[in-house]
């Protein structure tokens, strides 16, 4: 295994200037890296990563966590976090906590323990010990998506109430008035905000809140299905539905499907997200878009931001979310005739 004296006597240079080449922790003339380039590649030498990032006391490398590797929008979320690294020379250990708090914090763990150099952070749950132990360890965070109280950190989230408040008064302005609301898991500030929002407009529009109408979810596709079972159900069932994400709302039209309901002939449905798949959706889904990859390349500018030294308070960004209206949605059936 060829050594760094093997390059600088190849290249005819000491084993400082190899140091400063392979490092970049001084300017080098280009003859001088030029000849270091190649005795590496003709000795097929590979700096030693580890012994390089004990030195430097950081391993240019950023800690994903996330609640669902497999939901489109973690992965929407993730491609703005590694376009990010990429480009500025950080390399990424992704995690699945399974949306299970012990198992985050076990991957939290594995994190330090690989020294990464931050963590962008997307809480399964109730994850506020799990990061104030990382800020504990001097690890930096970044909180994504799912806001945490108690913890002082950067943290980036989607306007959420604003989400589900475009999502109902666009079913209202069609001329819904039974509108169904298939929550996520309420721990989640995403979720919460996008059931209030789903409230404010029924309110602005004197509309009260039939609590048969809102059934929890827990963002996954069963649930939407089973939700929309459940409302379809009713004596009076809903005209629309609101899902507070893209994957129950698939599962919900799956559900009118199987119950001989069409979409949007019988059912209207909105969902939240716009992750790819929503246009794909028969019919493609009307949804309430949030800046997924924005999200991820914001969290990660924010992470490099602390690990490069800055100080400054915590920062919080909301970012906007838009409403995008497919085929999912329409007026409602004309009522049947008594
Ligand atoms: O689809 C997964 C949901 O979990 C998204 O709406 C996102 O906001 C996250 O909270």
């Amino acid at each position: 295994m060829a050594t760094m004296h093997d390059v600088a006597r190849r290249a005819g240079v000491s084993v400082t200037s190899v140091s400063h080449v392979i490092n970049n922790t001084r300017p080098v003339s280009d003859d001088l890296r030029q000849r270091v380039l190649a005795a590496m590649e003709e000795l097929g030498y590979q700096p030693n990563q580890l012994a390089r990032s004990l030195r430097r006391g950081q391993t240019h490398t950023l800690g994903i966590i996330i609640p669902d590797n497999v939901n489109p929008f973690f992965a929407e979320v993730a491609r703005g976090i590694e376009d990010f690294s990429f480009q500025n020379g950080y390399s990424l250990i992704l995690c699945n906590s399974d949306s299970d708090l012990q198992k985050e914090l076990h991957y939290a763990g594995v994190l330090v323990e690989k020294q990464v150099d931050g963590i962008v952070f997307v809480a399964a749950g109730h994850s506020m010990e799990q990061v104030v132990g990382l800020q504990r360890r001097q690890v930096p965070v970044v909180v994504v998506d799912r806001e945490l109280s108690g913890v002082a950190a950067d943290t980036v989230l989607a306007d959420n109430q604003r989400g589900g408040w475009l999502a109902t008064r666009h079913l209202l302005d069609l001329g819904h008035r039974r509108i169904g609301c298939i929550t996520g898991p309420s721990d989640l500030t995403p979720s919460a905000d996008r059931v209030a929002g789903y409230r404010q407009a029924l309110a602005e529009a004197g509309l009260p809140v039939a609590e048969e109408l809102v059934v929890r979810g827990d963002f996954h596709y069963d649930s939407g299905y089973r939700a929309a079972q459940q409302l379809l159900a009713l004596p009076d069932p809903p005209t629309a539905l609101f899902a507070c994400n893209d994957l129950m709302a698939v599962g919900a039209i799956c559900a009118a499907a199987d119950l001989g309901r069409s979409v949007p002939a019988d059912l209207s449905v909105v969902g939240f997200d716009n992750v790819s798949l929503a246009s794909y959706t028969n019919p493609p889904l009307t949804t309430v878009a949030q800046p997924m990859y924005e999200i991820g390349a914001l969290a990660a500018r924010l992470l490099t931001e602390r690990i490069q030294g800055m100080q400054a308070p915590p920062r919080r960004y909301v970012l906007n979310t838009r409403l995008v209206v497919r085929r999912s949605t329409a007026a409602p059936p004309a009522p049947a005739p008594r």
